[in-house]
């Protein structure tokens, strides 16, 4: 009894030894992607392991510098030939355009912001991409660190390829590429586009015919773009870098683990691979108490109650023209306003309205006084939403916001404007209908038990499986053998081929034999008649 018990208690010992003091490598987006990732990195940590972040000295979002972070985290930072503004830059651009000048341009316009987004996005990727793997000492720096796995934000370019040349598990954490070109080409995921609606596309899965026919030629163009984009530029450097041809996809298929920011409370039902866990909400949690000057504020509202309104982490500022028509609407509500705004002082600013630079989002909406979200739509912001029941007034900006918002708008929890179009009077309107209309606060209600009904918890779910990878060094037995198929094979055309000469050699013995044998009948036939 005792030889069988000692090595399986040593086997458990040494898997909870990994499972509470794993070393994880971490490769965080920038701006709500690091928050999200954040939420994460702040558990494994609780839970005694330990959590080193890599990032670059020009990272527009992540302050390595904290001194309450570098207490909890080890930031590794490496020097890029670019500077912090340069990588703002190229994002303040984009949102600029999206804002103020996508809505007069034409498609080509808009394609060749993209392209143009991309080309530049990518230079700057590729510099740090090289600033990374070329660097000697940082590449033994994470050797010698021998890391249990590696979290990946794929925003961050060749942080796959990174934990490829360390030979480490890799685990993605994604909310959506465009297109879902990622996801489908790399992770393998089924989108059948008949009822997959193509982020950030804002359909629902019952789609009309057009909007079948946009889908289908969206994931097409996507696909074309995505795949031209990155033969001509990443791919080549993931063949350098490996000494062999190589891809892009090759290295994020490595992927044990797949979490995708979105549930299906908000996401419509499809195929789902066993490596892709979807995990949306796990930054959300209870609000802690305000503090003292907003509480008081909160308490001024009375029966009334509050609206809470921000657009964002990335938007500082709206044109003059349109937070003046905001605040002249924010002012005419009976329930007090606070806005998350940064810009000069709107000439309409109202008495019942406070602004402030920064807000403690989570804990606001957490508040029982909160009537209503007004937001741009992005996902961690209206996850905390849905988290607290509260319903929204939609201003969709740029990127999955338009989808986000029209699928909250769908379910009934939420009014969706144009922020270009927008009058004072349609936002006192929604506001008015979703404060007052008991159905926006009910939908969103239904939404938020939905969401928080599962046996285990997002962010338990996001963790427990980059501690599985960590107890068993990966997920292979989750992962599709698809990846080791050609593209013949995985459609089965080489089936499809075999098959088909296999029915045309049939028809064609079958047709000769019947030739055959008609020949020899009308041959008998003749012999008898003569
Ligand atoms: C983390 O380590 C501390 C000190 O060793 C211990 O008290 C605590 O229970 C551990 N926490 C978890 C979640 O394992
Ligand atoms: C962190 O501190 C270093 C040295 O003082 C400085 O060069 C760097 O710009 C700081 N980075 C951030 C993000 O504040
Ligand atoms: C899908 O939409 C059509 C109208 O576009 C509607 O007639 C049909 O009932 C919808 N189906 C479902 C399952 O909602
Ligand atoms: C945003 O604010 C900055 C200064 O705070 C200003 O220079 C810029 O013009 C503003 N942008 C818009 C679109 O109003």
């Amino acid at each position: 009894m005792k030889q069988f018990l000692l090595p399986s208690v040593l086997i458990v010992l040494l898997g909870v030894g990994v499972a509470s003091g794993g070393h994880v490598l971490v490769f965080p987006g920038e701006y709500s992607h690091w928050l999200n990732m954040r939420s994460i990195m702040d558990e494994l940590v609780r839970r005694n392991h330990s959590v080193t972040v890599l990032v670059s000295d020009a990272s527009p979002s992540i302050n390595y510098n904290d001194t309450r972070d570098a207490a909890k985290f080890n930031f590794i930072v490496f020097k890029v030939p670019f500077s912090r503004a340069e990588y703002h830059a190229i994002t303040e651009d984009f949102i600029h355009f999206s804002l103020y000048e996508s809505a007069h341009a034409s498609i080509f316009t808009k394609l060749n912001v993209i392209r143009y987004w991309f080309q530049r996005s990518s230079k700057l990727g590729m510099l740090q991409c090289d600033a990374m793997l070329k660097n000697q000492e940082l590449m033994a720096t994470l050797r010698d660190a021998r890391f249990d796995v590696v979290l990946l934000d794929p925003m961050i370019m060749c942080g796959d390829l990174v934990a490829d040349v360390l030979d480490l598990p890799l685990i993605i954490s994604l909310r959506f590429s465009f297109g879902n070109v990622i996801e489908r080409h790399c992770g393998h995921a089924i989108a059948p586009p008949s009822y997959v609606p193509s982020a950030p596309l804002p359909y629902s899965d019952n789609m009309t015919f057009m909007e079948r026919v946009v889908n289908v030629v969206t994931y097409m163009l996507t696909s074309a773009m995505t795949e031209w984009f990155w033969s001509t530029t990443l791919d080549k450097h993931y063949s350098e870098i490996k000494g062999r041809p190589s891809s892009v996809c090759e290295s994020l298929g490595r992927a044990d683990i797949w979490l995708i920011r979105t549930f299906w409370d908000i996401e419509t039902p499809r195929p789902i691979l066993p490596n892709f866990k979807y995990v949306g909400g796990l930054h959300c949690k209870p609000g802690k108490p305000l503090p003292d000057d907003l509480e008081a504020f909160y308490h001024s509202s009375g029966d009334a109650g509050v609206v809470v309104v921000s657009f964002g982490s990335m938007v500082a500022n709206l044109t003059a023209e349109r937070t003046d028509v905001i605040a002249a609407a924010l002012g005419r509500i009976p329930q007090k306003v606070i806005w998350r705004y940064k810009g000069a002082k709107p000439k309409t600013l109202a008495a019942n309205t406070k602004i402030l630079d920064w807000i403690p989002q989570n804990d606001l909406l957490a508040d029982p006084q909160t009537r209503a979200f007004v937001t741009h739509g992005g996902t961690n912001g209206l996850y905390e939403a849905v988290y607290h029941a509260v319903p929204l007034v939609g201003v969709p900006l740029f990127g999955d916001q338009p989808d986000n918002l029209a699928r909250l708008s769908r379910r009934g929890a939420a009014i969706v404007l144009d922020i270009q179009t927008m009058t004072s009077d349609e936002l006192t309107e929604a506001l008015d209908a979703v404060i007052n209309q008991p159905s926006y606060k009910a939908s969103m209600q239904h939404l938020s038990t939905v969401h928080r009904d599962r046996p285990l918890s997002a962010l338990d779910t996001a963790v427990f499986w980059v501690e599985f990878v960590m107890r068993n060094g990966d997920a292979n037995h989750l992962r599709p053998s698809s990846h080791d198929l050609n593209l013949f094979q995985y459609h089965s055309l080489d089936v499809i081929g075999f098959l088909l000469v296999v029915i045309v050699m049939s028809i064609a013995l079958c047709w000769s034999a019947i030739k055959c044998v008609c020949q020899s009948c009308r041959r008998t036939r003749r012999e008898k008649t003569d």
